[in-house]
């Protein structure tokens, strides 16, 4: 079975320590809203679906253990607690697209004159239980329309694939989007090899993926950020397929720092590149990549390993979390639940699938 980032029952939350992968396997309970702000701050848990689905079932362990009599009382608290939950690492959209549609859920069911105290809690947990397997079912299509598309192109029998950051079980509820499609082509039997980034500065790619391909026994090599050109020289590489924090409505698409440049050696060498996200992801409320605010770090990140610091004392650094690769270099096309599509019919793909489009943009809070 694949590692789990977070285990639920009603009432009770766990999460995957992931500051202490690959050495150490703790699972931390998380009491409640805070505690998941908290733990998503601190990346013990990361990657965009499962900050989302940890921040709303951390929102449902904490209605569970709730009394209230009166359902505004209730309401209140689940709009202000999502309003919170927001704000913990707002680049990615995933969590901002579930408050906004738990908070819309909320208010019509206040508004529901035969509604309860007691039936908003229990129709609101019920609601985010449901987003866990919502996310593996999208998850899997995901892997499997990127999969078949990769095939179809292929001009080998077996297709070697590169992959940027950690986008597998660890990031999700179950299956992963990016690492998903790489989980499909190993199933077919058509994959021989996939090459992953150490992704530097946080090393999801050293410690996460790498962890996650061991475990599941399929064939992979790390390489440092910095050789992915003369890996996409010398390697053979068939594709790129990495994940996304937040795809706009012209396809430009933030994700961990390094894509951009990801793309662009993909471009030169001419390797198909695809991003691989599930609707959730995708804010069609901003029209460009410049408008996402993307967050910004500790320097301790970058001079710091493992606690020991590793720069020049006094040196300034600048660590942004996340980058814009322009729509025009995912050159094979963006991966959703729904099926592959050019960067420029996403739009009109998520509107007939009637994606919400509204949700604000929150500062992030230092
Ligand atoms: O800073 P992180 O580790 O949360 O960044 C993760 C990524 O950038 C992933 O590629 C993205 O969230 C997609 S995870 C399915």
């Amino acid at each position: 079975m694949s590692v789990e980032a977070l285990r639920y029952q009603r009432g009770s939350l766990s999460i995957l320590d992931q500051l202490l992968l690959p050495q150490r396997t703790v699972y931390q309970q998380l009491a409640g809203v805070r505690a998941a702000w908290q733990a998503i701050r601190d990346m013990k848990v990361r990657g965009a679906p499962a900050i989302a689905i940890v921040g709303c079932l951390s929102l449902a362990v904490e209605l569970h253990q709730r009394e209230d009599d009166v359902k505004e009382d209730l309401a209140t608290f689940a709009l202000e607690s999502l309003d919170y939950l927001v704000t913990a690492r707002p680049t990615a959209v995933n969590m901002a697209q579930a408050a906004r549609e738990l908070s819309d859920f909320v208010a019509s069911e206040v508004k529901r004159p035969d509604s309860t105290a007691e039936s908003l809690k229990e129709n609101l947990i019920s609601r985010i239980e449901g987003l866990l397997e919502k996310d593996v079912s999208n998850n899997k299509c995901i892997g499997s329309h990127g999969a078949e598309h990769i095939l179809s192109r292929a001009k080998t029998d077996k297709v070697i694939i590169l992959t940027h950051c950690n986008t597998g079980s660890l990031a999700t509820a179950g299956y992963g989007t990016a690492l998903g499609v790489i989980r499909s082509l190993w199933s077919t039997g058509r994959l021989e090899r996939v090459y992953c980034t150490e992704t530097r500065p946080y090393n999801q790619g050293a410690r996460l993926t790498a962890y996650e391909l061991v475990q599941e026994k399929i064939p992979a090599t790390l390489i440092a950020d910095s050789m992915v050109s003369v890996a996409m020289k010398e390697k053979g590489i068939s594709a790129v397929v990495v994940g996304a924090d937040r795809i706009v409505a012209n396809g430009d698409t933030a994700n961990k720092i390094g894509t951009y440049q990801l793309a662009i050696a993909a471009r030169h060498h001419g390797i198909p590149f695809y991003v691989a996200a599930p609707s959730t992801s995708c804010d069609l409320a901003l029209e460009s990549g410049e408008q996402i605010v993307i967050e910004e770090r500790p320097g301790a990140e970058l001079t710091d390993v493992n606690g020991v610091r590793v720069a020049a004392p006094g040196i300034g650094v600048w660590n942004p979390a996340f980058d814009i690769t322009p729509h025009n270099l995912i050159t094979a096309g963006i991966v959703t639940e729904f099926g592959v599509h050019d960067p420029s019919e996403l739009r009109k793909v998520l509107l007939d699938k009637t994606l919400p489009t509204q949700h604000t943009i929150p500062t992030i809070p230092r």
